[in-house]
């Protein structure tokens, strides 16, 4: 590995953390820092947005060792149905199906008999088995293997035997995530650690998946997260479609309430803007479904204890960083998951779930499918400059970015892919927190 890749680490002393109570939004320009010294303030390194050696790295000891999150037990509400998910970067493909016990099994989804890909389909619905359509093996929703035609024409009886390869999976309020270790060296709950338990009031499953966007970048998978864990661009990039939905007056660049590292995950808690007045249509839209602009509608939901934490009475929104390549945008009555899966050094495929309450009339369908193209506008923006951003950094013309204060999500994530590197190939880990 190269020294780089060391010397990016910060070495500074430690103070204790604990999680920040509401505070005032412009208190302290060097805030986060203070919160967390550890991470430093110094430029970090391009090197992991451009190396084929840190993604080789990231294959290796990130993708197919962490637990990673391929979708949610709403996909497959019945016995029977199931979901594919590819993952580029480890090769594999990764059928998950629910049982009729409704338990959520995760299999390679490769054929036992000559290893054909078993199902072809995104999802679909069976009727608890799976069948190749290669020679026509089924295997039932457990993974066992049930039916081979001309069976006796083999040398001894396969059923039972060559059942399909099980991959480790586990549920955390809804959320499905599998590990491609074959011995997982923790179990979902430790690995989600404090922040899953920041996750577990939240009525996540009350709020359905309604929609779906991915988009194939050019664009290294981290330099998409970092953009998706800071509210600086807002102001700018965002001028066209949300000139005023996060940022307003009194806090312009949209400082944070709470930022709460943990050594792999992150929470944050953000205002919005109390002052936002829609105009025209999106008055309208707005009122009659849930959407990334409300504010006090029939739709907000409890957040219980772990998300807005301050508390805020002009709460905008929370991200929850799950690590790898999760980031859970939670907003007043909805909420989205974004997730960036590398596919090379300079290629990810950014993939966007929407969960918003059911349309039960027409107007509160109109009003969600307004949501979905301002949010659709605002995604193409972001998207536009991951490539320009790779594009440029490709360049070799700088070697180092700046961050500031508010930008701690994006300073912490290459901390924390450096450790998980590092924990898992020489099997040391520094903590963000004092060990006294
Ligand atoms: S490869 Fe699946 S039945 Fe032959
Ligand atoms: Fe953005």
């Amino acid at each position: 590995m190269s020294t780089r890749m060391d010397a990016a680490l910060p070495a500074q002393p430690a103070e204790s953390v604990q999680v920040s109570l509401q505070q005032d939004f412009d208190a302290g320009v060097h805030r986060w820092h203070e919160k967390y010294p550890k991470l430093g303030t110094g430029p970090v390194s391009v090197e992991p947005l451009v190396s084929r050696q840190w993604f080789e790295a990231e294959r290796e000891y990130i993708y197919k060792k962490c637990w990673l999150h391929v979708g949610t037990v709403d996909a497959i509400p019945n016995p029977g149905d199931y979901f594919v998910h590819e993952i580029a970067i480890a090769k594999a493909s990764i059928v998950l199906i629910r049982g009729k016990d409704n338990v959520v099994r995760g299999f390679y989804n490769v054929c036992r008999h000559r290893g054909n890909k078993l199902v072809w389909d995104y999802k679909g619905s069976s009727s608890c088995y799976l069948s190749c359509k290669f020679h026509g093996w089924v295997y039932d929703a457990e993974g066992t293997l049930r039916d081979v035609p001309d069976g006796e024409r083999f040398y001894e009886n396969l059923e039972g035997k060559a059942n399909l390869i099980p991959v480790h999976t586990a549920v955390w309020e809804g959320f499905i995530f599998v590990n491609l270790d074959p011995h997982p060296t923790e179990t979902l709950e430790e690995y989600l650690g404090e922040a899953g338990q920041r996750m577990k009031d939240f009525p996540f499953q009350r709020v359905p998946l309604q929609f779906h966007y991915q988009s194939y970048q050019r664009a290294n998978w981290k330099l998409m997260l970092d953009a998706q864990s800071e509210i600086y661009h807002v102001r700018y990039l965002h001028s066209y479609s949300w000139p005023d939905v996060f940022t307003r007056p009194d806090n312009p660049y949209g400082h944070a309430y709470a930022l709460d590292l943990y050594d792999r995950h992150r929470v944050g808690n953000w205002p919005g803007n109390k002052y936002f007045q829609p105009k025209d249509v999106e008055g309208l839209a707005l009122g009659r479904s849930a959407a990334i602009t409300s504010r006090d509608n029939d739709f907000v939901l409890p957040t219980g204890q772990g998300i807005n934490v301050t508390n805020a009475d002009d709460w905008g929104f929370d991200i929850v960083h799950v690590f790898p390549n999760l980031n859970i945008l939670i907003l007043p009555g909805v909420w989205h998951t974004h997730q960036f899966w590398p596919i090379s050094e300079n290629e990810a495929l950014w993939e966007l779930k929407i969960h918003m309450p059911s349309a039960a009339t027409p107007s509160e369908r109109f009003g969600q499918e307004y949501n979905k193209i301002l949010l659709r506008d605002a995604l193409l923006e972001d998207g536009a400059t991951h490539e320009h951003t790779q594009d440029a950094l490709e360049t070799g013309a700088i070697e180092r970015i700046y961050l500031q204060d508010e930008e701690l999500f994006v300073r912490h994530s290459y901390w924390a892919v450096e450790q998980e590197i590092r924990a898992r190939r020489d099997g040391v880990r520094d903590s963000l927190f004092d060990e006294d």
